[in-house]
């Protein structure tokens, strides 16, 4: 990775760590090794190896296109998908710090949305021959992302979630693209529960009293 693109990633997300990504191949033990010692969870922060990834962005697109095999791709999908899994333990435990019952059940529909998610793309792992951390794994590292928001107000979550969450949008989105096309009906799932999560977030803000609609259609038709 040139400087130019770790100075543009440290401008854009302003993490110290950025700096160490630029060290690294795009190799998924290595990027993985990352995203464990940074104790940045799924909600936390824009992923870890996403800056690998996007260095490569362009050439893994013309790729794809042209039908070829496609590591990038394969890459992210086992990714994205542990993320739903501890994202689905982050929601669960962050719940735990909300003394509000409303706000603790919605936690735990929006963990319930990631464990859809997550299911949805599963499939798509064994065919592609790709092996998931196993969840006793992946949970702790979920949970360990709740620290850092366990002192938020509602609002402050909400507020949080409508200005991170569409950086994970554009990358299901991304990967979309990458996909093979057999691919795609599961990654719209993917993608739309995203879309519902940051909808729920707006609502929320806006003080709308049925936040949950496009959680509520998510889960019973998997459509936003
Ligand atoms: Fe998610």
């Amino acid at each position: 990775m040139a400087a130019g693109e770790i100075g543009w990633l440290r401008e854009k997300y302003g993490y110290p760590w950025v700096g160490h990504v630029g060290t690294v191949a795009l190799d998924s033990e290595v990027i993985r090794g990352i995203s464990v010692q940074g104790a940045f969870g799924p909600r936390g922060m824009p992923r870890r190896y996403r800056a690998a990834g996007r260095a490569h962005m362009e050439s893994d697109r013309t790729m794809a296109q042209a039908g070829t095999d496609n590591a990038d791709y394969r890459e992210r999908l086992l990714l994205y998908y542990e993320e739903e899994v501890m994202g689905a333990a982050y929601f669960t435990g962050l719940a735990r710090h909300f003394g509000g019952a409303a706000e603790r059940e919605k936690l735990a529909r929006l963990a319930e949305v990631e464990r859809r998610a997550a299911e949805a793309v599963r499939p798509l792992l064994a065919k592609h021959g790709l092996v998931p951390r196993d969840v006793s794994v992946l949970k702790p590292l979920g949970e360990a992302n709740v620290e850092r928001h366990r002192r938020y107000s509602w609002a402050d979550l909400m507020a949080y979630m409508v200005a991170r969450y569409p950086a994970y949008l554009e990358e299901f989105k991304e990967l979309e693209r990458l996909a093979p096309e057999d691919d795609l009906p599961a990654l719209k799932l993917l993608t739309h529960h995203e879309v519902a999560t940051i909808d729920f977030a707006n609502k929320e803000i806006a003080g709308d009293p049925d936040s949950l609609a496009s959680i509520r259609e998510y889960l019973d038709h998997g459509t936003v």
